[in-house]
Protein backbone atom coordinates (compact mmCIF):
# COMPACT_ATOMS: atom_id res chain seq x y z
CA UNK A 1 0.00 0.00 0.00
CA UNK A 2 1.55 3.02 -1.02
CA UNK A 3 1.54 5.80 2.00
CA UNK A 4 2.41 8.51 0.46
CA UNK A 5 -0.98 8.23 -0.99
CA UNK A 6 -3.17 8.15 2.02
CA UNK A 7 -3.94 10.82 3.98
CA UNK A 8 -2.82 11.00 7.80
CA UNK A 9 -5.39 13.80 9.21
CA UNK A 10 -5.14 13.67 13.08
CA UNK A 11 -8.38 13.98 13.67
CA UNK A 12 -9.20 10.70 11.84
CA UNK A 13 -10.01 7.63 14.32
CA UNK A 14 -10.70 4.58 12.01
CA UNK A 15 -8.66 1.56 11.59
CA UNK A 16 -6.89 0.59 8.44
CA UNK A 17 -5.95 -2.62 9.20
CA UNK A 18 -7.72 -5.33 10.43
CA UNK A 19 -6.75 -9.11 10.10
CA UNK A 20 -3.40 -10.18 7.77
CA UNK A 21 -5.13 -10.16 4.26
CA UNK A 22 -5.09 -13.58 2.66
CA UNK A 23 -3.05 -14.02 -0.26
CA UNK A 24 -5.74 -13.37 -2.62
CA UNK A 25 -6.69 -10.31 -1.36
CA UNK A 26 -3.17 -9.05 -0.86
CA UNK A 27 -2.93 -9.56 -4.47
CA UNK A 28 -5.85 -7.45 -5.14
CA UNK A 29 -5.14 -4.74 -3.32
CA UNK A 30 -1.51 -4.59 -4.88
CA UNK A 31 -2.85 -5.24 -8.59
CA UNK A 32 -6.26 -4.90 -8.80
CA UNK A 33 -6.74 -1.61 -6.59
CA UNK A 34 -4.56 0.90 -8.88
CA UNK A 35 -6.69 0.27 -11.63
CA UNK A 36 -9.76 1.42 -10.10
CA UNK A 37 -8.49 3.88 -7.17
CA UNK A 38 -9.41 7.50 -7.20
CA UNK A 39 -7.65 9.71 -4.62
CA UNK A 40 -8.18 14.05 -3.64
CA UNK A 41 -4.79 13.96 -6.25
CA UNK A 42 -6.24 12.39 -8.68
CA UNK A 43 -10.54 12.89 -8.05
CA UNK A 44 -11.68 12.44 -11.56
CA UNK A 45 -13.20 8.50 -11.97
CA UNK A 46 -11.93 7.13 -14.97
CA UNK A 47 -14.77 5.20 -16.29
CA UNK A 48 -13.34 4.99 -19.97
CA UNK A 49 -12.91 1.41 -21.61
CA UNK A 50 -15.00 -0.35 -18.99
CA UNK A 51 -18.62 1.19 -19.67
CA UNK A 52 -20.65 1.03 -23.37
CA UNK A 53 -21.16 4.92 -22.92
CA UNK A 54 -20.05 7.50 -20.19
CA UNK A 55 -21.77 6.52 -16.53
CA UNK A 56 -25.45 8.99 -16.97
CA UNK A 57 -24.66 9.39 -12.96
CA UNK A 58 -22.43 9.49 -10.32
CA UNK A 59 -23.09 8.00 -6.83
CA UNK A 60 -20.95 7.90 -3.84
CA UNK A 61 -20.74 5.76 -0.60
CA UNK A 62 -18.92 7.13 2.15
CA UNK A 63 -17.60 4.30 4.81
CA UNK A 64 -18.40 1.47 2.75
CA UNK A 65 -17.45 -0.78 5.15
CA UNK A 66 -16.77 -4.77 3.20
CA UNK A 67 -18.68 -3.02 -0.17
CA UNK A 68 -21.45 -5.74 0.78
CA UNK A 69 -24.03 -2.13 -0.45
CA UNK A 70 -21.78 -0.85 -2.87
CA UNK A 71 -21.75 -3.84 -4.60
CA UNK A 72 -25.09 -4.34 -5.13
CA UNK A 73 -25.92 -1.38 -5.94
CA UNK A 74 -23.43 -1.42 -8.62
CA UNK A 75 -24.59 -4.95 -9.62
CA UNK A 76 -28.33 -3.25 -10.00
CA UNK A 77 -27.53 -0.52 -11.91
CA UNK A 78 -24.60 -0.64 -14.57
CA UNK A 79 -25.30 1.74 -16.02
CA UNK A 80 -24.53 4.51 -13.02
CA UNK A 81 -20.88 5.53 -11.90
CA UNK A 82 -20.19 4.41 -8.30
CA UNK A 83 -17.31 6.14 -6.34
CA UNK A 84 -16.84 4.38 -2.40
CA UNK A 85 -14.37 6.19 0.06
CA UNK A 86 -12.97 3.53 2.68
CA UNK A 87 -9.78 3.92 4.49
CA UNK A 88 -9.91 -0.03 6.04
CA UNK A 89 -7.83 -1.97 3.80
CA UNK A 90 -9.89 -5.15 4.45
CA UNK A 91 -13.31 -4.17 3.43
CA UNK A 92 -11.29 -2.72 0.55
CA UNK A 93 -9.95 -6.01 -0.34
CA UNK A 94 -13.50 -7.62 0.07
CA UNK A 95 -14.91 -5.22 -2.10
CA UNK A 96 -12.04 -5.72 -4.74
CA UNK A 97 -13.30 -9.53 -4.36
CA UNK A 98 -16.75 -8.72 -4.84
CA UNK A 99 -15.93 -6.81 -8.27
CA UNK A 100 -13.67 -9.36 -9.45
CA UNK A 101 -16.08 -12.03 -8.73
CA UNK A 102 -19.25 -10.34 -10.31
CA UNK A 103 -17.20 -8.89 -13.26
CA UNK A 104 -18.48 -5.26 -12.24
CA UNK A 105 -17.07 -2.47 -14.14
CA UNK A 106 -18.92 0.56 -12.73
CA UNK A 107 -17.32 1.07 -9.35
CA UNK A 108 -14.05 3.05 -8.47
CA UNK A 109 -12.10 2.83 -5.09
CA UNK A 110 -11.02 5.75 -2.73
CA UNK A 111 -9.11 3.74 -0.07
CA UNK A 112 -8.77 6.67 2.39
CA UNK A 113 -10.60 9.70 3.96
CA UNK A 114 -13.62 10.70 2.33
CA UNK A 115 -13.46 14.10 3.35
CA UNK A 116 -9.75 15.02 1.03
CA UNK A 117 -11.60 13.56 -1.72
CA UNK A 118 -14.83 15.12 -1.30
CA UNK A 119 -12.62 18.55 -1.34
CA UNK A 120 -11.25 17.67 -4.14
CA UNK A 121 -14.09 16.58 -6.43
CA UNK A 122 -15.66 19.07 -8.82
CA UNK A 123 -18.67 21.29 -7.31
CA UNK A 124 -22.47 19.72 -8.90
CA UNK A 125 -20.81 15.92 -9.53
CA UNK A 126 -22.88 13.51 -7.24
CA UNK A 127 -25.92 12.61 -7.71
CA UNK A 128 -26.39 10.45 -4.68
CA UNK A 129 -24.49 9.69 -1.48
CA UNK A 130 -24.58 7.03 1.21
CA UNK A 131 -23.49 7.42 4.41
CA UNK A 132 -24.57 3.97 6.07
CA UNK A 133 -24.02 2.88 9.95
CA UNK A 134 -21.54 5.16 9.97
CA UNK A 135 -19.45 5.04 13.68
CA UNK A 136 -21.61 6.52 15.79
CA UNK A 137 -19.03 7.01 18.15
CA UNK A 138 -21.12 6.86 21.23
CA UNK A 139 -19.44 8.59 24.21
CA UNK A 140 -19.70 12.28 24.55
CA UNK A 141 -16.30 13.06 23.92
CA UNK A 142 -15.86 10.82 21.13
CA UNK A 143 -19.05 12.72 19.26
CA UNK A 144 -17.15 15.54 17.42
CA UNK A 145 -15.62 12.48 15.71
CA UNK A 146 -19.03 11.36 14.00
CA UNK A 147 -19.34 12.00 9.98
CA UNK A 148 -22.39 14.32 10.22
CA UNK A 149 -21.47 17.25 10.98
CA UNK A 150 -21.41 20.99 9.33
CA UNK A 151 -17.84 20.77 8.00
CA UNK A 152 -19.08 17.04 5.96
CA UNK A 153 -22.16 18.63 5.40
CA UNK A 154 -20.55 21.55 3.95
CA UNK A 155 -18.72 19.26 1.31
CA UNK A 156 -21.24 17.00 0.74
CA UNK A 157 -23.57 19.95 -0.24
CA UNK A 158 -20.86 21.58 -2.66
CA UNK A 159 -20.21 17.83 -4.26
CA UNK A 160 -24.04 17.21 -4.87
CA UNK A 161 -26.07 18.22 -7.74
CA UNK A 162 -29.29 20.11 -7.43
CA UNK A 163 -31.94 17.50 -6.27
CA UNK A 164 -29.37 14.56 -5.69
CA UNK A 165 -30.27 12.55 -2.63
CA UNK A 166 -28.62 11.74 0.50
CA UNK A 167 -29.11 8.33 2.05
CA UNK A 168 -28.02 8.29 6.04
CA UNK A 169 -29.15 5.28 8.31
CA UNK A 170 -27.92 4.07 11.58
CA UNK A 171 -29.44 1.92 14.36
CA UNK A 172 -27.38 4.25 16.93
CA UNK A 173 -30.85 6.67 17.89
CA UNK A 174 -28.60 9.43 20.04
CA UNK A 175 -26.81 9.32 16.41
CA UNK A 176 -29.50 9.26 14.72
CA UNK A 177 -31.45 12.24 16.55
CA UNK A 178 -27.45 13.81 16.43
CA UNK A 179 -27.24 13.82 12.43
CA UNK A 180 -30.66 14.44 12.06
CA UNK A 181 -30.84 17.23 14.39
CA UNK A 182 -27.87 18.54 11.87
CA UNK A 183 -29.06 17.84 8.46
CA UNK A 184 -32.31 19.80 9.61
CA UNK A 185 -30.15 22.73 10.62
CA UNK A 186 -27.81 22.66 7.48
CA UNK A 187 -29.55 25.58 4.68
CA UNK A 188 -28.47 23.34 1.85
CA UNK A 189 -30.77 19.48 2.63
CA UNK A 190 -34.97 19.04 3.30
CA UNK A 191 -36.05 15.85 4.79
CA UNK A 192 -38.14 13.89 2.62
CA UNK A 193 -40.07 12.44 5.27
CA UNK A 194 -43.94 12.95 5.53
CA UNK A 195 -44.84 10.17 8.32
CA UNK A 196 -42.97 7.68 10.65
CA UNK A 197 -43.17 4.81 7.94
CA UNK A 198 -40.68 7.05 5.48
CA UNK A 199 -38.02 6.74 7.74
CA UNK A 200 -38.69 3.56 9.85
CA UNK A 201 -38.49 1.55 6.57
CA UNK A 202 -35.61 1.18 3.67
CA UNK A 203 -36.80 3.41 0.46
CA UNK A 204 -37.74 0.24 -2.43
CA UNK A 205 -34.10 0.01 -3.93
CA UNK A 206 -32.39 -0.40 -0.63
CA UNK A 207 -29.86 -3.55 -0.92
CA UNK A 208 -28.43 -4.35 2.54
CA UNK A 209 -25.23 -3.35 4.28
CA UNK A 210 -23.41 -5.70 6.75
CA UNK A 211 -23.76 -3.40 9.56
CA UNK A 212 -27.27 -3.46 9.20
CA UNK A 213 -27.80 -7.03 9.13
CA UNK A 214 -25.59 -7.25 12.33
CA UNK A 215 -28.42 -4.69 13.69
CA UNK A 216 -31.02 -6.10 12.71
CA UNK A 217 -30.04 -9.65 13.88
CA UNK A 218 -30.11 -7.93 17.21
CA UNK A 219 -33.50 -7.12 16.96
CA UNK A 220 -33.03 -3.46 16.53
CA UNK A 221 -34.49 -1.22 14.07
CA UNK A 222 -32.76 1.57 12.03
CA UNK A 223 -33.78 4.71 10.58
CA UNK A 224 -33.33 5.76 7.63
CA UNK A 225 -32.95 9.20 6.36
CA UNK A 226 -33.26 10.14 3.04
CA UNK A 227 -32.29 14.55 1.98
CA UNK A 228 -32.40 15.90 -0.80
CA UNK A 229 -29.72 18.66 -2.11
CA UNK A 230 -31.49 21.82 -1.80
CA UNK A 231 -31.74 23.70 -5.46
CA UNK A 232 -28.66 26.29 -5.25
C1 LIG B 1 -19.48 1.05 11.19
S1 LIG B 1 -18.71 0.86 9.66
C2 LIG B 1 -20.09 0.62 8.53
C3 LIG B 1 -19.68 0.00 7.25
C4 LIG B 1 -20.81 -0.16 6.20
N1 LIG B 1 -21.31 1.12 5.77
C5 LIG B 1 -21.93 -1.01 6.70
O1 LIG B 1 -23.03 -0.47 6.94
O2 LIG B 1 -21.73 -2.24 6.82
C6 LIG B 1 -18.24 2.53 9.25
C7 LIG B 1 -17.13 2.62 8.22
O3 LIG B 1 -16.88 3.99 7.89
C8 LIG B 1 -15.50 4.13 7.62
N2 LIG B 1 -15.14 5.55 7.79
C9 LIG B 1 -15.08 6.26 8.93
N3 LIG B 1 -14.71 7.52 8.69
C10 LIG B 1 -14.53 7.61 7.34
C11 LIG B 1 -14.13 8.66 6.49
N4 LIG B 1 -13.82 9.87 6.96
N5 LIG B 1 -14.04 8.41 5.16
C12 LIG B 1 -14.33 7.18 4.67
N6 LIG B 1 -14.73 6.15 5.45
C13 LIG B 1 -14.82 6.36 6.76
C14 LIG B 1 -14.83 3.22 8.64
O4 LIG B 1 -13.53 2.83 8.24
C15 LIG B 1 -15.81 2.04 8.70
O5 LIG B 1 -15.42 1.00 7.83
Amino acid sequence: MPSNRRSDKPDWHGRRHGKKLRPGHRKLVEKRLPTLRVTAQDPDPDFAGTMTDAPAQIWLEIGFGGGEHLAAQARAHPEIGFIGAEPFVNGVAKLLSAIDGGDLKNIRICDDDARPLLDAMPERSVDRAFVLFSDPWPKRRQNKRRFIVRENLDRLARVMKDGAQLRFASDHMDFVSWSLERLIAHPCFTWQARTARDWRSPPPDWQPTRYEEKALARGERPAYLLFNRLAR
